[in-house]
């Protein structure tokens, strides 16, 4: 991967959980400058009444605003499928730019057919203003960003890693949760594992933040591990275990799993970038496919 990391870099790290799904947001800061990033922001979304509110994404632009930080990034780690992201409308109130994963074409084309979208919906990644590449590197003020790719969980999943603080997005969870399910369209469990081993390579002290969390037993929430930490205390995927041991492991377990509360809205939003879908007459809807998942 190029540019090498620099474990000597300390970006400033606040986050923010938004308790309704469980998302970790954060708000990345160069201690050099008044640069910052913003990493998988939250748009409030009421499913039975429809109803979008910014109460989550208010909280981080007025942090901004208060600390007079200029927001360079808005950066998804991958297409959500539980949450919906705030990105444009952050954009809209601070500039930005919004940068995901390139596979993000890849998932484009596979719900842009269950979702039964027309040709008025690109599936180019056109909506979002930058696409990572592994390697891919970027500035935050005075820091380097690095998209590095962690397919499995989605195709366009991209760990980011800014100094000593990588970013995972879903492709781990704090070690007493694991790992997250590999079987959404175009995700692989044999995949996640690769991409897992990538992180685990990362320097023993990297910092890693998670963009979920559930408390698991009963614990209060928590975002940050290290890699030290992952590779020897992992449930899934510490201590070494092998990549076929968890490739069955990890379909047992997805084949169980509920489908996310709010998969439907969050993905036809999230594969625009944000944005909700408009109809014909310039209304904002959501479709509910039956039985296209
Ligand atoms: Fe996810």
């Amino acid at each position: 991967m190029s540019p090498p990391l620099d474990m000597s870099v300390t970006p400033e790290v606040t986050a923010f959980f938004d308790e309704a799904t469980n998302t970790i947001s954060y708000i990345l800061r160069d201690p050099a400058t008044t640069a910052c990033a913003i990493i998988d922001s939250v748009m409030d979304f009421d499913q039975a009444s429809g109803r979008i509110t910014h109460t989550h994404a208010d909280r981080m632009i007025a942090h901004i605003r208060d600390h007079g930080l200029t927001l360079d990034w808005l950066i998804e780690t991958h297409v959500h499928a539980d949450h919906l992201s705030a990105a444009p409308y952050i954009q809209r109130e601070l500039g930005g730019r919004i940068g995901i994963g390139a596979q993000i074409t890849v998932v484009q084309d596979t719900f842009g057919k269950i979702f039964n979208e027309g040709t008025e919906f690109q599936r180019d990644g056109s909506q979002f203003d930058q696409l990572f590449t592994d390697g891919d590197s970027y500035q935050i003020g005075s820091l380097t960003g690095v998209a590095m790719h962690t397919p499995g969980h989605t195709p366009a999943c991209m760990t980011h890693i800014i100094g000593n603080a990588a970013f995972v997005g879903d492709t781990l969870f704090m070690p007493d949760g694991g790992s997250a399910r590999a079987d959404f369209p175009g995700g692989d469990a044999g995949e996640l594992y690769d991409s897992i081993q990538k992180i685990l390579a990362l320097p023993d002290e990297m910092r890693l933040f998670m963009c979920h969390d559930y408390g698991p037993g009963g614990r209060d929430i928590r975002w940050e591990s290290t890699v030290a930490d992952e590779r020897a205390h992992n449930i899934h995927v510490g201590g070494g275990r092998s990549r076929e041991e968890f490739v069955r492991f990890r379909t047992e377990r997805d084949a169980q799993l509920a489908v996310p509360r709010l998969i439907l809205p969050s993905l036809q939003v999230n594969m625009r970038g944000g944005e909700v879908p408009v109809d014909e007459h310039g209304n904002k809807v959501l479709k509910i496919p039956v039985n296209g998942l």
